[in-house]
């Protein structure tokens, strides 16, 4: 599938079928995640494959009861690496470039996933404190985004987007 395409054909989806998503699309959706740019390269990315039921239920409670993402056969929760960031670039590593590459990754997957057939939502509202626990998530490396995967049983039509004269900046803001 053409990029541009991806881009504009994705949408984000809350409503999956209960069929499963096989382990060897997780991985291309992980090795999507994996070719995002980085700070120096760190990659201070990490995934968790979530599929067990009762984790699922955790984390949509603590995605402030958003239940579609325990429908959704797999979740993919992305972490930050704060650790890895700041070793190199200090505050602004572990304050922006660790979420910043986390963020591109994250994208990569949900365009990767779009483009296998498969649909996805970004879950940034969540208790991340109670997501760490559920997951087992040491200190230092931040959950910042649920993915739940599935096959799409919805079909939302597209989201308005600020129009671009409204958005850019020519030489100076
Ligand atoms: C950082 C971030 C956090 C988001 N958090 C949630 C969320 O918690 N729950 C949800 O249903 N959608 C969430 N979304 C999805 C947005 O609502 C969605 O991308 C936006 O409305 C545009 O719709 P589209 O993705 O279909 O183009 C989030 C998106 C981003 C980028």
């Amino acid at each position: 599938m053409d990029v541009l395409e991806a881009i504009k054909g994705r949408r984000s989806v809350r409503v999956f079928k209960s069929q499963n998503v096989s382990q060897e699309l997780v991985e291309k959706l992980v090795d999507a995640a994996r070719w995002a740019p980085s700070a120096g390269n760190i990659q201070p990315w990490e995934f968790i494959i979530v599929r067990r039921p009762e984790l699922k239920r955790g984390l949509a409670e603590a995605a402030l009861h958003q239940t579609f993402i325990e429908e959704a056969p797999v979740v993919i929760v992305a972490c930050a690496d704060e650790r890895r960031s700041s070793q190199r670039y200090g505050a602004r590593g572990k304050n922006l470039y660790c979420i910043q590459d986390t963020a591109a990754a994250v994208q990569n997957i949900h365009l990767a996933a779009y483009s296998l057939g498969l649909g996805t939502c970004w879950v940034g509202a969540f208790r991340e404190e109670e997501a760490r626990e559920i997951l087992k998530v040491p200190r230092g490396i931040r959950p910042v985004a649920m993915i739940p995967v599935g096959y799409s049983a919805e079909a939302p039509p597209p989201r308005s987007r600020r129009p671009t004269n409204k958005i850019v900046h020519y030489e100076t803001f």
